[in-house]
């Protein structure tokens, strides 16, 4: 798995130039690579580093009815091969999103997702329904780890029957293509995935972060003010590709698989899982154009394994 230009015009492959585009329910990636929600701002904020004309799509940071302050610092702590976050979804909300973002976002050929949230149904479709017709906008990945203010604080997204009952009120606030960002934080991924096939989503997003705790022996306090955060990076792979096989041998719907990714290695293994495309999140702390990497290694591979189309590589994994 070797990302140089040069190794990509290798002489003896069968194939002229491999095919990475990606139909994923009705939006068209030019490639499988997106980026995570939170970890590449709007987009801008990378410009300096990645063409984001060379992305397959963009999943901006999430975006609510109204601006949130977000949580106190300190907000983040390295870990082992990964991080704890607790930003408390900060956003400007989606007025300054349309005004402020979308008209720079729009300048690329590269599909927009819009992640959003709310912190109850009545703001997920507010939020949703503010969406539906701003041009260039592709499609809506709905974020259900958060609290549920109203029914006590538990998160939609851990609650099968919150879940189905949000996704489709959701569902019926918009015609954009709805991809549901399931949390790993529960017990059967596929029960939330079933979930979300029945009120209607046209793809799963997998996984966000799984909630963790780091403690100051010191002075005998949470490393984060807000007690708990979420654990991205490296660390939560092995966990990541596992539940996106178990969901795409679950349902048919399509998978954007992330957690940890780094490398067109690591990219592949959740295609081979069954991902149909994938989302690189918190490796663009460590290296900017850690998404056009993933990019080139990917195509590298395939010229490498003489592999037409990406499409044929997606579940193909050889299991027993
Ligand atoms: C700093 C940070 C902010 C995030 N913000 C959001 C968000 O606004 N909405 C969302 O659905 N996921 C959010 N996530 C989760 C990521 O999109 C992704 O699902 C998760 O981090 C796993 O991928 P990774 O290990 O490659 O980072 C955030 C993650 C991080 C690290």
């Amino acid at each position: 798995m070797r990302n140089k230009k040069s190794e990509l015009r290798n002489p003896k492959s069968e194939i002229r130039k491999p095919d990475l585009s990606v139909d994923f329910a009705g939006i068209r990636f030019k490639n499988p690579v997106l980026t995570a929600s939170g970890t590449f701002g709007y987009g801008e904020e990378y410009a300096d580093f990645v063409d984001l004309n060379k992305l397959g799509g963009l999943i901006v940071k999430g975006v609510s009815l109204k601006p949130i302050k977000g949580n106190p610092a300190p907000r983040i702590w390295e870990t082992p091969s990964g991080m704890l976050n607790a930003i408390g979804l900060e956003n400007p909300g989606v007025e300054v999103f349309i005004k402020k973002k979308m008209p720079y976002l729009r300048k690329f050929d590269t599909a927009v997702i819009v992640n959003v949230f709310g912190y109850s149904s009545e703001e997920y479709v507010g939020v949703v329904e503010r969406l539906d017709n701003v041009p260039g906008v592709s499609g809506l990945e709905v974020n259900i780890s958060c609290p549920n203010v109203k029914a006590g604080g538990m998160a939609f997204g851990t609650d099968v029957k919150a879940t189905f009952e949000l996704l489709s009120l959701v569902r019926k606030a918009t015609k954009l293509p709805l991809i549901a960002k399931l949390s790993p934080n529960v017990t059967d991924v596929t029960e939330f995935a079933r979930a979300a096939r029945d009120a209607g989503c046209n793809g799963l997003s997998l996984i966000n972060t799984l909630l963790g705790m780091a403690i100051d022996v010191t002075c005998r306090k949470p490393r984060l003010a807000n007690c708990t955060g979420g654990l991205s990076g490296p660390a939560i792979r092995p966990v990541a590709v596992r539940m996106v096989w178990q969901t795409a041998k679950a349902v048919s719907l399509p998978i954007i698989g992330m957690g940890g990714i780094v490398t067109a290695e690591d990219a592949l293994e959740f295609i081979l899982a069954g991902a149909s495309a994938v989302a690189v999140g918190t490796a663009n702390f460590v290296n900017p154009r850690a998404t056009l990497d993933v990019v080139e290694g990917i195509e590298s591979f395939m010229f490498e394994q003489s592999i037409p189309s990406i499409r044929d590589v997606v579940g193909k994994v050889a299991t027993a």
